[in-house]
């Protein structure tokens, strides 16, 4: 079953086409971050019109890349949710559309969904499992979802069953990253600058807090740590050279102490010995690097989605539609509609 992904959630106009749910025949992604960089954020008017330009030719050369035509697409899959109002509309409309058109299913997808099915996905044939339903990375498992918009801990059970266990109380991990990129003038988005500067720097350079949060060990917050950096910042000015090297390196290191300790934690409470990690801040190579470390010491197995399947992409998109459709979960084009604050919490696990 070939199933054409749309996602225009955010800053990010995806298109793919995903074999069976797994196997990525196209994943093409138009980035808009150019165009809010000056902005220091996304500008939700300007991103509804920049997906507008871009959605059908992004649609056509996921088609192209895969070699196919419209026709031979079985499923449409448009993410639905959570996620800016009018830049969700434009790709719900154009997933309506399409499936009127070719008289095709439709499915709505939840992005924070899409992301915790990311790994599942592979480009090359024999990696794909002879049974669709025979998933590479097996089921239940701990999900750790960590992006610009969101930041939460999962009990995973199956690609459409999954249960939240914590989230943030503030700024999602990405959000912290951004902001202190902002505050020390380093432009946006600030997640992989500050993971390149970061590079070589004393991560116990800057003594920095960690919100464990007590009885809310699930939960996150990251407001006191962006706070603890501007603070340091009055103090001592904006660092440059060795001394931002050492600032960066420790708060990210403060960052990632936390979202693997609390997966750790999640893990053990819930007895399952599986941790993956998705998101766009999922790509953070600190964040990896710990997560493999303490996953080792415990014996967990940790699941780093690749990257380009961490930031918003198309592919989870329709590999997690291809779910949908066999489990019937099928919306009808005339009535499907965009859902800025779909909840994040999935369906009982
Ligand atoms: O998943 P994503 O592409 O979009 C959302 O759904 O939010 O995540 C974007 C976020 C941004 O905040 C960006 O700064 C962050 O992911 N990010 C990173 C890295 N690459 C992207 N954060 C830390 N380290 C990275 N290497
Ligand atoms: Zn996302």
């Amino acid at each position: 079953m070939r199933v054409l992904g749309i996602e225009t959630s955010c800053d990010e106009t995806a298109a793919s086409v995903v074999a069976d749910g797994q196997l990525v025949l196209s994943n093409v992604v138009s980035s808009q971050v150019a165009l809010h960089r000056q902005y220091g954020g996304v500008v939700p008017e300007l991103a509804s019109r920049a997906h507008l330009d871009a959605v059908i030719p992004i649609v056509d050369l996921a088609l192209e890349r895969a070699g196919l035509g419209l026709r031979d697409i079985d499923v449409v899959a448009v993410t639905r949710g959570p996620g800016l109002i009018g830049a969700l509309m434009v790709g719900v409309q154009v997933g309506k559309g399409l499936a009127i058109a070719l008289d095709r299913p439709l499915v709505g997808v939840n992005h924070i969904a899409a992301h915790l099915y990311a790994a599942q996905l592979t480009e090359a044939p024999a990696a794909a499992s002879p049974t669709p339903d025979a998933l590479p990375v097996a089921y239940p498992h701990i999900a750790l979802a960590v992006s610009g918009g969101h930041t939460a801990l999962y009990r995973v059970d199956s690609p459409l069953a999954f249960r939240e266990l914590g989230s943030t109380l503030d700024d999602a991990a990405g959000e912290a990253f951004d902001k202190v990129a902002l505050m020390l003038g380093l432009g946006y988005p600030g997640g992989r600058v500050i993971d390149d500067l970061a590079r070589g720097g004393r991560t116990d350079a800057v003594a920095l807090p960690r919100a464990w949060l007590g009885k809310r060990k699930f939960d996150f917050s990251f407001s006191g740590l962006k706070t603890a950096v501007r603070t340091h910042v009055k103090a001592h000015g904006v660092p440059e050279g060795d001394a931002l090297r050492d600032l960066l390196a420790s708060f990210q290191e403060a960052v990632a102490d936390v979202l693997v300790e609390k997966a750790m934690l999640a893990a053990k409470e819930q007895r399952l010995h599986r941790i993956v990690v998705a998101g766009g801040v999922g790509a953070n190579s600190r964040l990896r690097a710990l997560l493999t470390q303490r996953c080792v010491e415990r014996r967990v197995e940790a699941v780093l989605t690749p990257l380009r399947y961490c930031t918003d992409n198309a592919a989870m998109v329709a590999g997690l539609g291809y779910h949908l459709a066999q489990a019937g979960d099928v919306v009808s084009p005339f009535t499907l509609d965009p859902d800025a604050g779909l909840s994040r919490s999935g369906a009982p696990a």
